[in-house]
């Protein structure tokens, strides 16, 4: 008896399309293509699943291949969804910047994932285009499916994106505003609406940092900066991108790109990732510089769900840099974690060390203040833990008031910075107090995050 196929790729395309509402689109109408709703969580599901199927199809990818890709995430789920439900192995090279959550599903879905730098670009043999390359030639029937030189990749959006679009706006759009990974989105529209309605305007969102809005205004490829959307922008044109419809391209922040994606959020319910700030973000631009009324269409690319660790984290956003507390000068900004916010995770002194160790793994820290009557009474660390435990595992059960040190290093939060570095640099933790409340900690990882807000 032969067992169907999931039906999981019926799923792929024919995602919905809403209008904005709630945002100043001067004289336009702005409307929003969900490819969050595909199976995988992006609009990457289309291409994996044509360029799996053209691979197939030509003879050029067998039963027992290993698929290879170098991926900023989303690619590498839409290929880890069809190459499981499909049988082939897949590995994945991913660039350090993506979200956990992204690489995350990935490896979730059997993918053999590869982390290589995001700092260097093509030459260098950490480049992740580079590196998947050299992968798929050195492993036994690997197949480089190569998003960036891949027709069919553009194929999926020409053939199924467009006409989707299209139709969903009723045969009248006067423009598209799209961000550039492989190209892939850009060029298959671009395709698509030049054939049936060539005067639509095709716009670039482009992260600041990229080089691909420049190459655009001036056609210079300028070296490109760092930053942290994903998915979008790049140092060089890839194969499959065909900008010879793009006449206006904006250029979007980071920090521009979360708070947009954030409003869009919080305004509407729209849950979108960093490169939909980036798109909804220069759509706006687009809609507001307009005289006539126009009807514009952007897309939110992929579930913001992959980012709740990142954008969708305030305390990342602040430890970044991209929100700020008010200057004082003081301790105080440092804390970005603050006790009277409830932010700060504690254990009162009668918690056993069970819960203690929980609370800390579920957070990931390696210290946690003992709170009784909002006063800091002690701090229990991973060492005072395995003190506690190394020769009898049932003291889990005693209570953290017999394994925490209440040695204390107390600063006052008006104190001015090298008071800090003096504790933290003696291996302890710093417990910043207003009188007798207690306001949060400074950890040596504080303190990095802190000079990492420096770096120009
Ligand atoms: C997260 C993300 N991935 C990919 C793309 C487009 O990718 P490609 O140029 O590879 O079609 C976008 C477009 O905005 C995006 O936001």
């Amino acid at each position: 008896m032969t067992v169907a196929p999931p039906p999981t790729l019926a799923l792929i395309g024919n995602t919905p399309l809403v209008e904005l509402t709630g945002f100043d689109t001067g004289p336009c109408e702005l409307f929003l293509k969900l490819e969050s709703q595909n199976p995988g969580g992006s609009i990457k599901d289309r291409m994996a699943v044509s360029m799996i199927e053209a691979a197939e199809r030509s003879g050029a990818l067998k039963p027992g291949d290993t698929i290879v890709e170098a991926t900023a995430g989303n690619t590498g789920i839409g290929l880890a969804l069809v190459a499981a439900i499909k049988g082939y192995r897949l590995i994945l090279v991913i660039p350090d910047k993506m979200s956990p959550e992204k690489i995350a599903h990935a490896r979730a879905l059997g993918a053999d994932i590869r982390i290589t730098r995001s700092d260097v670009g093509p030459g260098h043999p950490e480049y992740y285009q580079d590196m998947a390359a050299r992968i798929a030639r050195e492993a036994p029937r690997g197949y480089h499916i190569n998003q960036f030189g891949n027709q069919a990749n553009p194929l999926a959006h020409e053939i199924t994106t467009g006409p989707e679009v299209w139709h969903q706006m009723d045969h009248r759009v006067d423009a598209v505003v799209c961000g550039v990974g492989s190209g892939g989105t850009l060029t298959g529209l671009s395709r698509f609406f030049a054939r049936v309605q060539p005067e639509c305007e095709m716009v670039l969102a482009d992260p600041e940092g990229s080089s691909l809005a420049e190459f655009v205004r001036s056609g210079n490829l300028v070296p490109s900066g760092n930053y942290a959307v994903e998915g979008i922008g790049g140092s060089c044109v890839p194969q499959v991108a065909d900008f010879s419809r793009v006449h206006k391209a904006y250029s979007i922040s980071d920090r521009e790109s979360f708070s947009t994606a954030r409003e869009l959020l919080k305004k509407t319910g729209i849950f979108g990732g960093p490169s939909s700030g980036t798109l909804l973000a220069s759509a706006l631009r687009y809609c507001r510089e307009q005289k006539e009324p126009k009807r514009v269409v952007t897309f939110v690319c992929d579930t913001g769900s992959k980012y709740l660790s990142k954008m969708y984290n305030d305390y990342w956003m602040l430890d970044q840099g991209y929100a700020e507390r008010p200057a004082t000068g003081t301790l105080r900004e440092l804390i970005t974690r603050r006790y009277e916010e409830g932010a700060v995770i504690t254990v009162a002194p009668e918690d056993t060390l069970l819960t203690a160790w929980q609370r800390m793994r579920m957070a990931d820290i390696s210290q946690v203040p003992v709170i009784e009557n909002a006063r800091c009474v002690g701090v229990l660390d991973e060492s005072d833990l395995l003190l506690a435990l190394h020769d009898d595992a049932n003291r889990f059960k005693s209570p953290v008031r017999e394994a925490m040190s209440s040695r204390l290093e107390t600063v006052s939060a008006d104190a001015a910075l090298p008071a800090v570095y003096d504790i933290v640099n003696r291996g302890l933790v710093a417990l910043v107090t207003e009188g007798d409340s207690f306001l949060g900690l400074i950890t040596r990882s504080d303190l990095l995050s802190h000079l990492r807000r420096k770096l120009q």
